[in-house]
């Protein structure tokens, strides 16, 4: 019996003593729980305060409400910046979707990808005319990985410089810039064309009519011919066959104009780079003939073999004129947009270019009276 009251005695304490643990280890969690929730409280807080302020940076909207919806695809991406190497980058842009119907309402857009050394001296001339487009363009811009470009938030081109490395005219690395510029472009799956310009050129027509005749056209504009001179045939070396035949051998200006299609094209070709690249050195001007050579090979029935942008050779030597403030008057601006004649969806036309280049920075105020983009 003592023994068992022994016991009983000892279960009595055990289950007096119990209830204080339990409330112990419930406090603990408890005290546990609170200070989690407030520290992801606090992280939210502190995340979606850096998404407003990159927001209101980029000027885009992210959608709170559906995180993971379709918009984290159809949205651009909120900064150019990335961490991507080249053939990262390039694995990346070539994902296509393959449900040719959007599901959502895609405003096709202009990619306007500038590839200059470093300031922008038109870009006032460029600002004008994209004024009030918003939504129908993006920019891009590549330049010497050490320049930074100083826009203030209001322009179109603030923040717009995509990773960047040094660029030779002639060689490879021109190429590998324009792959990179089409690349980074083609992260926004809205932008539906890409063009090519450099730091002289200027639109010669508001921006309704470029968009008009580039959405309406059949074919890309890329510059692409056979020139049978040293200069065009002559570069051909006989070490890119079988891949590329003589008489497939184009040369054009690099300053195209591609569709999406002709992008992905650009941007996934493995096939004819390293034909280029080790076959057409210094004194072939690879970025003549790579593009032109490749696209006539791969998508002849696409391209117009013509390019947008105007530029006079007229005065001889191995570079295009450049305009300076002195030759900006209404008889010249006349003569780079009037008697013209091409084809355009296979019709005779006398719209021919909407760009022009070469003009130097002391064009911009004279160029700023001429042009009204109205
Ligand atoms: C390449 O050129 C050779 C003759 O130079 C010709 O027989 C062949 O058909 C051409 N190949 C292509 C794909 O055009
Ligand atoms: C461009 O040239 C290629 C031959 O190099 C031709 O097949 C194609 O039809 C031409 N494009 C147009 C629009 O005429
Ligand atoms: C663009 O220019 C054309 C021809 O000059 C004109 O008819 C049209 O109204 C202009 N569009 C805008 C939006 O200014």
């Amino acid at each position: 019996m003592p023994i068992e009251e022994g016991k009983d005695s000892n279960q009595r304490t055990q289950s007096r003593a119990f209830p204080l643990k339990i409330i112990k280890f419930i406090l603990i969690f408890l005290a546990f729980g609170i200070g989690f929730s407030l520290l992801s409280m606090y992280m939210i807080r502190y995340s979606g305060f850096q998404n407003i302020v990159s927001t209101a940076r980029s000027g885009f909207q992210p959608c709170y409400e559906e995180p993971d919806g379709l918009n984290r695809w159809v949205k651009p991406p909120l900064r150019l910046t990335h961490t991507m190497s080249d053939p990262e980058l390039l694995w990346r842009a070539s994902i296509v979707p393959q449900v040719k119907n959007y599901p959502f309402k895609r405003v096709p857009k202009i990619a306007f990808m500038f590839l200059t050394r470093g300031p922008l001296p038109l870009s006032p001339i460029w600002e004008r005319f994209l004024k009030g487009h918003e939504g129908l363009y993006s920019i891009y811009i590549h330049s010497l990985p050490s320049y930074r470009a100083e826009f203030p938030p209001t322009s179109p081109f603030y923040q717009r410089q995509i990773p960047s490395q040094v660029a030779e005219w002639g060689e490879m690395s021109m190429c590998d810039a324009e792959r990179r510029l089409l690349a980074n472009a083609l992260l926004d799956i809205s932008n539906e064309w890409f063009i090519l310009l450099s730091e002289s050129c200027i639109p010669l027509f508001n921006f309704s009519i470029i968009y008009k005749y580039i959405k309406k056209s059949r074919y890309s504009f890329i510059g692409a011919f056979d020139d049978p001179s040293p200069y065009g045939r002559g570069r051909y070396n006989l070490n890119m066959a079988p891949e590329i035949n003589i008489s497939q051998w184009r040369k054009g200006s690099q300053w195209f104009e591609v569709d999406r299609r002709l992008a992905i094209y650009i941007i996934k070709d493995t096939l004819y780079y390293p034909k280029f690249k080790n076959f057409c050195r210094p004194g072939c001007y690879v970025d003549e003939h790579y593009f032109p050579t490749m696209l006539t090979i791969e998508a002849s029935h696409l391209v117009a073999n013509r390019s947008l942008t105007w530029v006079d050779w007229s005065r001889g030597g191995a570079h295009p004129a450049t305009f300076g403030r002195g030759d900006i008057n209404e008889a010249f601006m006349k003569r780079i947009t009037e008697g013209h004649s091409c084809l355009y969806n296979n019709q005779p036309s006398t719209l021919c270019f909407l760009f022009a280049r070469k003009f130097a920075p002391n064009t911009l105020e004279p160029l700023l009276q001429f042009v009204q983009y109205e």
